[in-house]
Formats: C-alpha cells, structure tokens, sequence
C-alpha cells in the first residue's frame, strides 16, 4: 500500500489510490476491496513495468525504516542474528541483507496473525534470501538455541504485542543467554510522543486500537524500557532516540470486526474513538512517533 503511490510516480502512471488509507473511516469491506485493489495494481507493475519485491520493499516506508535501523545497529557479514518477534519479517529482511544469516523467531499463533509465516517464507523467497533466513516458532522467553549462538539479538517493533511486561523481560534474558559474550542484545519500539501533528494522529489511533482491540500493549517510555534491561542484569547501556519521520508500523485495522466483543456500552465509544482517529490521520497524515533504540553488550 505504501509503495504503490511512490512506484506509480516514478513509473509516470496514474493509479487512483487513497492519499492517506484511513481518509474515510474504514470499515471491513472497504479495507478488503482496497487490498484486492493494491494486489491487481502490484500484478500490473510486476508484469509490465517489471517492478519486483525488492522494489516495493525499498519504496515503503516500512522497508526504508528497516533498513536505516539494520544499518544504525552496524549489523555486518560477520553478525548471525537472531530477530525476537519478526512478524512477517520486516525487519529479518533488512538484518540478512547485512548479515550472514538471521534467524527470525515468532509465536505467530493465531491474534489475527493467521498465514503470517506464509507471507513470512512468500517475501523470504521473492527477496533471494532463503540461504539467509530461517523462521523458527518460539517463544521469546523460552529460545530454542544454545547459550552464545548469535553475535546479535534484536527486537524491533515487536514488545508492543507481548502478553505482558514480564514476557519482554523473560524475552531479553534469553536473548541475553544466546548472544556470545561481547554480543548485542537490540531493541527498538515506538515512544509514547508526539513531536508532529501526524505522530499525534498515530497516537490517537494506535491508542483506539489498544483499548477497543486486544493483543496490543501501549508503548513503553524510556524510563520503562531501560528499566527491563536493568532487572535482566545490563549495567551499561547505549540509548538512541530516531525520529525518520516515516510511518514505520502503520497501526492500520477496522473496528468493526472488534465491536460484537464490546459490550453494547462500549461500542459507541469504540467508534467515536476510531472516527476521531480516521479524521486526524486523514487532515495530517500518520507518521510513527519517534523510536527508542537500546543497545546492550554482553
Ligand atoms: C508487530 S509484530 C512484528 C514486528 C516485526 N519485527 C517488524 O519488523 O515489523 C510483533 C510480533 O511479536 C510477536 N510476539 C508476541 N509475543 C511473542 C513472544 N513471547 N515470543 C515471540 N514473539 C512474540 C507477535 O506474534 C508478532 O508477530
């Protein structure tokens, strides 16, 4: 969705595409038509203009901020990486496109998260990375892997979906035993600030989801985060704050799915609160708030 306004620009084709996809409050069926809609416009860029995933992934801002984070952690072809909560590999790509290899471990059991490893190995396979990359399902806090098998663990855009603080914190002791000694353990997630407009637009809406949906924790301040690599036994940290002004991690859902869950007393609620949101991100825009990344050494 993100690429094709951009890919369209530079192929010199007029697509009709929503500025903002959330400029009409979104409802179900709206969302599925406007996939359908980005899948036949993707086919036609792949088959006439030859565009490939690569170029979609490079063009997004999802992709871009990946890769800015891969190369702001100095990942190199020496690093095998273990990635904690690699979703559909967002970032997986950007680590084994520095890396010698990276092992990408998710849960991925169901949370709205069903054909998740499908896409996984789909974008793994399209991108030329199966030599790379291996996904493996696994609980962060319980790793299948022996004591210091990786030079670097990293966790990006992932904490906000744990079950609990304690499960990020059970997740980084065990990325703790299985880097080597002199090895990184690396998390990024959103801040809860707002230094724009449209950051303050993917507050108001990520909040909605929060509260009306389940499976999301609100962002951690620093404070917070800091504080889990303290009870793991971190005593020196490097703490960078990242602001690339991108929409890194779009919160992008439809209540309606969510509302028959509500009680009947929430529901307007709900609804209000997602229309607030839709509108904001539809006058401003949405862009990611600014990111925390933490580095630690074993
Ligand atoms: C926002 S998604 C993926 C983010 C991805 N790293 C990226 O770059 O976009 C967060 C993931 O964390 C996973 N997750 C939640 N709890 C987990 C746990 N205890 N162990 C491993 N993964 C977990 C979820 O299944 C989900 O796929």
């Amino acid at each position: 969705m993100q690429s094709i306004p951009l890919l369209a620009e530079k192929l010199g084709v007029h697509v009709s595409f929503p500025e903002h996809v959330f400029s009409t409050p979104m409802r179900l069926e709206e969302f599925q038509t406007l996939l359908k809609d980005c899948g036949k416009i993707l086919e036609s860029f792949f088959e006439e203009y030859k565009i490939s995933w690569r170029d979609v992934y490079v063009t997004s801002d999802i992709g871009l901020e990946r890769m800015a984070l891969a190369q702001e952690m100095q990942l190199d072809e020496h690093d095998t990486v273990l990635d904690v909560g690699c979703g559909r590999g967002y970032f997986t790509i950007a680590a084994a496109e520095l890396s010698r290899f990276v092992i990408g471990v998710d849960l991925m059991n169901g949370l709205g998260r069903h054909g998740w490893w499908r896409n996984f190995n789909t974008s793994i396979r399209e991108l030329n990375l199966v030599d790379k990359v291996l996904g493996v399902k696994s609980d962060g806090g319980r790793l299948p892997f022996r004591s210091g098998s990786f030079s670097a663990a990293t966790t990006v855009h992932a904490i906000r979906n744990f079950k609990d603080y304690s499960s990020i914190e059970n997740a980084i002791k065990e990325m703790k035993r299985v880097v080597l000694k002199g090895g990184s353990v690396i998390l990024v997630e959103s801040l809860p600030i707002a230094r724009t407009k449209a950051q303050e637009a993917h507050l108001q809406m990520f909040r909605c989801k929060v509260k009306h949906t389940y499976g999301e924790l609100d962002y951690l301040s620093k404070d917070k985060i800091e504080g889990i690599f303290q009870n793991v036994g971190f005593k020196k940290l490097e703490v960078k704050e990242l602001d690339y002004n991108l929409s890194a991690a779009p919160p992008l859902f439809c209540i309606d799915p969510y509302l028959p869950s509500l009680p009947r007393s929430k529901r307007e609620e709900a609804k209000r609160a997602y229309d607030r949101a839709a509108s904001m991100v539809s006058k401003w825009g949405e862009v990611s708030p600014p990111a925390l990344l933490v580095r630690a050494t074993r």
